[in-house]
């Protein structure tokens, strides 16, 4: 695969990223067991992750503005183009040495999502794609998967935690759903739940009350990989402002819609 010399940014950066937070996961291991545990011991290297991101993105491509989950945002020059980026996603799996965790950088240019990346330093999976140049993991093209009707289907949600979210809300999308899927997953990590779509791993995906950086690069893959995503209302996530995601191919992305749209 020929990679484009912003894709090249991308993957170098998320590369030395990703050796700096596969070294933080083999400390993990050890402080799980200490009285204090491995909270702070993440919080520094999220924030590790997140400023090799900021010196790489930045040193490649100066100007760019630069969205972080840990540093907010830093303005540059250039108006038009700006990095949204995790340098963690998935922290609660690799707080408990759970392998399920990514880094994920989208580009966004005059609103547009051109580019994503989403890597797993755990496993060495690396998701990339560029507006009009498909989607891959590491060199195989991507597509997301055909099946078309929800009971053959295995898919993705979110699960909101102690003091996140609307959990009368999620038991609705629970009872709605599991009637009539094949199955429902939980895996922790927004990014990698996108990447997986896009790699037809899962048939589809929904979340409520994500941020910008949870899904900025996966929106991009699925597109790139033959599949839809919108908000949980039917309406354009290029905007990133409601932060609601729900994704598939075309059949099952409308179903989904029509499942989770009436849900208040
Ligand atoms: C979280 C993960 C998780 C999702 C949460 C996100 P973080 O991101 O993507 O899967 O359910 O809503 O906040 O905090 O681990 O970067
Ligand atoms: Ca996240
Ligand atoms: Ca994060």
């Amino acid at each position: 695969m020929l990679q484009s010399a912003l894709m090249n940014v991308m993957v170098k950066a998320a590369r030395r990223a990703g050796r700096s937070l596969k070294r933080d996961l083999g400390e993990i291991e050890n402080l799980q067991v200490s009285m204090k545990g491995p909270a702070n011991f993440v919080t520094m290297a999220d924030k590790r992750s997140e400023e090799i991101l900021y010196t790489d993105l930045t040193k490649a491509r100066p100007g760019y503005g630069f969205i972080g989950e840990e540093g907010g945002l830093r303005e540059g020059a250039d108006k038009t183009h700006t990095w949204i980026v995790d340098p963690l996603d998935g922290t609660t799996n690799f707080l408990h040495g759970i392998p399920q965790f990514a880094i994920s950088i989208g580009l966004l240019r005059e609103g547009v999502i051109i580019a994503g990346l989403i890597y797993n330093p755990a496993n060495e999976e690396l998701y990339t794609a560029e507006r009009g140049k498909g989607a891959f993991l590491n060199d195989t093209r991507l597509r997301v998967a055909n099946r078309k009707q929800l009971n053959d289907c295995v898919i993705a949600c979110g699960l909101p935690h102690i003091g996140r979210g609307n959990h009368e809300l999620s038991r609705q999308e629970m009872t709605a759903l599991q009637p009539k899927v094949a199955g429902l997953r939980r895996f922790g990590a927004a990014s990698l739940d996108l990447a997986y779509v896009a790699a037809g791993r899962l048939d589809g995906y929904w979340e409520r009350n994500l941020q910008q950086w949870d899904i900025a690069a996966g929106i991009v893959m699925i597109r790139e990989a033959g599949g839809v995503v919108s908000d949980i209302q039917g309406r354009d996530v290029d905007a990133l402002a409601t932060g609601n995601v729900v994704c598939g191919n075309e059949a099952v992305h409308d179903q989904l819609v029509k499942i989770l749209k009436p849900l208040k």
